[in-house]
């Protein structure tokens, strides 16, 4: 079994991206910049969003966060996502997701300009991106169509199955994977499918990204399978000084050794979802400047 080291890649591709971005503002005189809306006070989300900023920093980038509290109205983000679609020296923009009950979130994404949407869910780019033209792939199916490319894992002609079919993760990724770059056949598991585990063990890749912890066991997975953990739980936890650890999908004590290839949670696929958004953010700039 060989343990595929997210973090590792993701130096390694944050020091290429560090690069591009200092020849890109000696050429231009222009600073790749990256704003990031958040609402209310979530752990997770500000955690998320406190990586993506310092992220920024680290590879030459400017970055912004703008603030809401929790009772902020629909407008007022919706007044907020203008301002940035016109302020020429904003590259590109997020808004942390979930938002509160009390806004449509889709109408905020559908308000974002989709040359600006650096986190590709702009039904637009969703789109692009079905039907394979250019366009900013979500960060997480980005990240991990990166992993096993880097990790030199064959995907061609390979069984795939993707466990959750969110608009985030698990459709994209689907899509994602049966295009030519991937080539793989592909299976999409949600709360619905019938036969969960035939189909799992039937898979070459394995791609959970369900949110339960230990929900994918050994018995669902093949012998040399490649196993990629999306989920990231936050479970209280007195080992860490946060008083939570990230538990992923899959029982990996148990399943590791039935596999070729697994990533680790924390260290896996979360470092390249991070990376991601800032590769997007170099595209556009590259592209506006
Ligand atoms: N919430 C969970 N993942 C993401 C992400 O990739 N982008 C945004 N904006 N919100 C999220």
């Amino acid at each position: 079994m060989q343990l595929i080291d997210g973090n590792k890649i993701a130096k390694e591709i944050k020091a290429e991206i560090a690069e591009s971005t200092k020849k890109l503002i000696e050429k231009t005189g222009k600073t790749p910049k990256l704003t990031a809306i958040l609402v209310g006070h979530d752990g997770g989300s500000e955690s998320y969003v406190s990586f993506k900023m310092k992220d920024c920093q680290e590879v030459g980038f400017i970055s912004d966060l703008i603030r809401f509290e929790d009772d902020v109205t629909e407008k007022e983000l919706l007044d907020t996502i203008e301002k940035l679609n016109n302020d020429a020296s904003v590259t590109g923009f997020i808004v942390q997701l979930p938002l509160p009950k009390h806004i449509n979130e889709q109408k905020v994404i559908e308000a974002i300009n989709p040359e600006k949407d650096v986190d590709g869910f702009h039904p637009t780019n969703v789109g692009k991106m079905t039907i394979g033209l250019p366009s900013f792939v979500s960060a997480t199916p980005m990240g991990i169509t990166l992993l096993l490319k880097r990790s030199g894992i064959e995907t061609s002609g390979k069984n795939c199955v993707v466990i959750g079919r969110s608009n985030i993760v698990g459709r994209p990724l689907s899509i994602l994977m049966s295009q030519k770059e991937m080539n793989c056949t592909v299976t999409v598991c949600h709360s619905a499918t019938k036969n969960m585990k035939e189909i799992c063990a039937n898979a070459d890749i394995l791609i959970s990204a369900m949110g339960k912890p230990n929900f994918v066991t050994a018995d669902m997975v093949k012998e040399g399978a490649v196993v990629i953990d999306v989920g990231t739980t936050r479970m209280p936890s007195t080992e860490t000084k946060s008083g939570f650890k990230l538990t992923g999908d899959v029982d990996f004590k148990n399943v590791a050794d039935k596999c070729s290839y697994i990533t680790p949670v924390p260290g896996g696929v979360g470092p390249m979802t991070r990376l991601s958004l800032l590769l997007n953010t170099l595209k556009a700039a590259e592209k506006t400047f």
